[in-house]
């Protein structure tokens, strides 16, 4: 298994650091595809600019599971085996976990269970942890809660924004999602209940 599809919403940081570790050698891999729910979205374009398979698929007022199954097809023509979500802003729906099982890889930035949903680092700020960070992990049918793969912790320092706090968060981000990648694609890990020990 080594072809990802990505999916994306916005600016698209974490997609350009796999891309990077691939390219460098770091990760052996090859992006299938990258689509985004937004036209828009920066990341599609830098993703176009650099010659990877783009498609911008809007949900235009599509229902959730009629839009999933559009994704799921355009993933399965591409011959995506593994499908990351790096800033994908869309609920998936169970047929779309389930089209992929084990499959699904999500990076959130905060340290799960903590701070789920949107916003995390500003959820983090005004919660006042110390500790705040990121985690990469299975997608389940829960929102942010599947098995986790790779942590990463960051200080959370007295004069942080959610501007600030989320800049060091990312750099680990960037690191961690490659890393996790790696790690799913060369089957390094056990699984047991929820606990995913890495060899
Ligand atoms: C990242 O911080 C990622 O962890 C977060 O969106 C940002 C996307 O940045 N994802 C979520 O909050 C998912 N719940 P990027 O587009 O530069 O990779």
């Amino acid at each position: 298994m080594r072809r990802i599809g990505i999916l994306l919403s916005g600016r698209g940081s974490n997609f350009v650091a796999i891309a990077e570790s691939i390219a460098s050698g770091r990760l052996d891999a090859e992006i299938a595809v990258v689509i985004s729910n937004r036209a828009g979205a920066p990341g599609l374009e830098i993703a176009r600019q650099r010659g990877f398979p783009t498609l911008a698929i809007p949900a235009q007022g599509r229902e959730r599971e009629a839009y999933d199954r559009v994704l799921i097809e355009a993933l399965a023509q591409h011959g995506a085996e593994l499908v990351c979500l790096a800033g994908y802003m869309r609920l998936l729906s169970n047929a779309f976990v389930q089209a992929f099982p084990g499959r699904i890889l999500n990076i959130h930035p905060s340290l799960l269970p903590a701070f789920p949903g949107l916003d995390a680092q500003h959820q983090a700020i005004a919660h006042g942890v110390k500790i705040a960070g990121c985690t990469v992990h299975f997608v389940d049918e829960q929102l942010d809660s599947g098995p986790i793969i790779l942590q990463a912790a960051v200080p959370v320092l007295d004069n942080d924004t959610a501007e600030t706090l989320s800049e060091r968060i990312l750099k680990e981000e960037h690191r961690i999602y490659s890393e996790a990648i790696r790690i799913v694609l060369t089957g390094a890990y056990r699984k047991e209940g929820r606990r995913i020990t890495c060899d």
